[in-house]
């Protein structure tokens, strides 16, 4: 492809089954070789190509002299021929995130292997090269990172600016038709649901100097590639269609800590451009937070817990919410507590006699493939940095789903 950097991928030509959709043009699972002092795969291929991919590796290289073995992310159709590689290359490290070694060692066996965990904004001499990898969480999985091979401008993002066509032509400049269309369909089907992920994911390339983007899938990027960055950026832009959509989010908070969880859940959603209200009912009327229920997507209650009950007046509040008519609207619980946090299952039970949404850690998974989200959102006492973090990433999925 360039200075001694060579496609080791596989051509998938099938109609691919893919996260429950057919890939009808086909696909294709790009591995990189990097010829260099120190040998360096970046990522490999689907699993079930694996012995394929290792015996066309060896028309290219001594397999036993490959030093670094760069996982992006660790999905099968990437990480899957890892074990097969890793079973010949048998001095190579393999370079990846520390969420990704725990899932790595999950699937695969590999705890014995040498690791060398990245963090953002690392960089590893391969002998001759330069790579500098930058932490991506949630494009799409939570241990996706990218790696930027420095000399050669040259920005290896695994998943993202991908496209699912089973080409030969490897560069987009060589394309028979445009790929705009099956870019942006790309985009939409795998990384739309992360959007605010993929601004955060901008942030750190937009100083890049990138000449080539060689992702994991399709065509690599060498024309227009700054096109293609942009449409990224305004894709994941905050659309004015965001701004329409209502959240609210009332509670009742003994210590406060209820209280602090709701508002880090609004500004989540209010990341996403989402119009959120956060309302304690000790001091609201039912009349002010009846229109607003009427008005809203998504209605969470949450309350604290104390002698195995709900707090203050939200009850009264829920006895009547549960009257009107909630269909199309989104409904979940969340609340902080000492023991056993009661108060957040009673809330739901009340939610489930309503004709609404409610919400559960699977309908989460299902719309936005975060799993690392749990429904309805219960703390033991709040924490103000993990808590406050896992908050504001629960109203950010919340978020995304009302986008979706
Ligand atoms: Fe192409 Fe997330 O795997």
């Amino acid at each position: 492809m360039k200075n001694n950097i060579f496609w080791v991928g596989k051509v998938d030509d099938r109609k691919v089954p893919f996260h429950r959709l057919t890939l009808e043009k086909g696909t294709t699972y790009n591995s990189y070789l990097l010829k260099t002092e120190k040998p360096t795969i970046i990522d490999t291929v689907d699993i079930m190509y694996s012995r394929e991919f290792v015996e066309n590796l060896k028309e290219h290289i001594n397999i036993e002299d490959i030093k670094y073995v760069v996982i992006n992310h660790v999905e099968p159709d990437h990480a899957g021929a890892l074990p097969a590689l890793l079973n010949k290359a048998k001095n190579a490290t393999i370079v990846t995130t520390e969420k990704a070694r725990e899932l790595l060692n999950g699937m695969f066996k590999l705890h014995s292997r040498e690791y060398l965990i990245i963090k953002d904004g690392d960089t590893l001499d391969i002998g001759g090269k330069t790579l500098k990898f930058f932490e991506t969480p949630y494009l799409h999985t939570e241990e996706t990172m990218i790696t930027y091979a420095i000399e050669d401008k040259v920005l290896f993002p695994c998943d993202i600016f991908s496209t699912h066509i089973a080409t030969t032509d490897l560069f987009n400049d060589l394309a028979k038709e445009d790929i705009d269309e099956d870019f942006k369909v790309y985009y939409s089907l795998i990384m739309s649901p992360h959007r605010n992920y993929v601004q955060d994911m901008i942030g750190k390339i937009k100083n890049l100097d990138i000449e080539m983007i060689a992702p994991s899938h399709g065509f690599v990027l060498r024309e227009n590639v700054q096109k293609y960055i942009d449409l990224y950026d305004r894709m994941s832009s905050i659309p004015n269609k965001n701004l329409e959509k209502k959240a609210l989010i009332l509670y009742s908070s003994m210590t406060g800590n209820t209280g602090k969880i709701g508002e880090d859940i609004g500004e989540g959603l209010r990341n996403l451009g989402i119009d959120s209200k956060v309302i304690n009912v000790k001091s609201s009327s039912f009349e002010e937070i009846k229109s607003q229920v009427e008005e809203a997507n998504l209605v969470l209650l949450g309350s604290s817990t104390r002698y195995g009950d709900m707090i203050g007046n939200i009850e009264e509040i829920l006895k009547k919410i549960t009257k009107l008519d909630l269909s199309n609207k989104y409904l979940s619980s969340f609340g902080s507590y000492g023991w056993s946090g009661e108060a957040i299952e009673i809330i739901n039970d009340y939610l489930k006699t309503t004709n609404g949404k409610l919400l559960d850690t699977s309908y989460i998974i299902k719309a936005t493939g975060d799993n690392s989200i749990k429904l309805p959102l219960r703390m033991s006492f709040y924490d103000d940095k993990e808590g406050k973090e896992l908050s504001i990433k629960t109203g950010r999925a919340l978020g995304e789903l009302l986008l979706k």
